[in-house]
């Protein structure tokens, strides 16, 4: 690698011409005093752990009408922000945020540093240093997949993960600049989803493609371990409706999908193989869903009655299927199919 080539320098160049245009991001060129407000910072970055920059768009956009400031969401109802976060996964995360942002108001704002960033309820490593160098302007070094992938190809790392871990931090840390650290860490993001993508790196275009040592073999990098595959489990949830109500449960705050409404069911997450209510119940199909670390085949069972074991029913007004996980709103989707037909 010819590190003239490779340096912040060339890629903060292509990035202030390249670089998006996105909702939570302050794009000042070579001024090196304008950053972005730390809660929308943070507030995408924690979103970005869960999907596409794409699907966060209108997230982000929700979440920041309806809570402006940190001190909007920390005041928020729980289950409003859960409701927002239906759809995202990981209600963990949304949990997590809610503390983080109580937490950040309570101390009177957000910490500008790594060791107080990362001492916030759900603040891992990667979402800190991102919040310290893009809002605060501090030059830490931001280690994502996109930049692992794209420190493997620059330095030609040909570790495989998780072992090359250490070499591609200490890569994106020889790069980091002290000059506009937050726009760096961006561009190298960007790079990364935009040019040094995962299988058909468009090298031809790329800013630093005359000084990567990896260019003959990019798109086979990073090398990775090959990973288990994902066993299947099979499950059950009861739609069970009365007129038009239709019986919902809470989970449990911890475990899959912790906190959030669903139909009762079993097999999947350890609970109880019981109906939560008389039969007969009709079928209504399967549906399918991937978990971290399973896949599953959902059936969903239909019946109608008003008495039940567990859950209560809610009317039509007090519910909306767009307020439930991903899961449950294929089980519903399932469930009016069959009373359709
Ligand atoms: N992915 C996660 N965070 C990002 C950011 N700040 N810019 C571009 N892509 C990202």
């Amino acid at each position: 690698m010819r590190d003239n080539l490779v340096s912040a320098e060339s890629l903060l160049a292509w990035y202030d011409v390249h670089g998006r245009e996105l909702p939570w991001r302050v794009k000042g060129g070579p001024d090196t005093q304008r950053h972005a407000d730390p809660y929308r910072v943070w507030l995408s970055e924690v979103m970005l752990q869960q999907t596409t920059v794409a699907a966060v768009k209108s997230y982000f956009a929700r979440f920041t009408a309806l809570w402006p400031t940190v001190q909007d969401l920390a005041a928020a109802e729980d289950a409003d922000v859960m409701r927002e976060w239906a759809g995202l996964g990981y209600y963990a995360r949304a949990r997590n945020l809610l503390a983080c942002a109580r937490a950040v108001v309570a101390r009177g704002g957000f910490p500008s540093d790594l060791d107080g960033l990362r001492a916030l309820p759900g603040v891992g490593p990667y979402t800190a240093a991102a919040v310290a160098s893009i809002a605060f302007g501090r030059s830490e070094v931001v280690v994502d997949g996109n930049v692992e992938r794209v420190m493997a190809r620059v330095f030609a790392i040909e570790t495989p993960l998780p072992a090359a871990k250490p070499a591609l931090v200490a890569a994106a840390g020889r790069l980091t600049p002290v000059l506009r650290p937050g726009d760096y860490a961006q561009a190298v993001m960007d790079l990364g989803a935009t040019i040094c993508t995962p299988r058909s790196p468009a090298c031809g275009i790329c800013p630093w493609m005359a000084g990567c040592a990896g260019r003959e073999i990019a798109a086979t990098l990073p090398r990775k371990l090959a990973k288990a595959p994902k066993p299947t489990r099979e499950g059950v949830v009861w739609v069970l409706w009365n007129g038009d109500a239709v019986l919902l449960e809470r989970r449990p705050d911890r475990g899959l999908l912790g906190g959030t409404l669903g139909f009762p069911g079993a097999g999947w997450d350890g609970s109880e193989v019981r109906p939560p209510a008389e039969g007969p119940w009709e079928e209504a199909g399967v549906v399918t869903h991937t978990f971290t670390h399973f896949h599953l085949n959902l059936r969903v069972l239909v019946g109608h009655g008003a008495g039940a074991t567990r859950g209560e029913f809610h009317g039509q007004n007090a519910f909306s299927p767009q307020d439930l996980p991903t899961l449950m709103r294929k089980a519903h989707d399932a469930a009016l199919r069959h009373k359709e037909t």
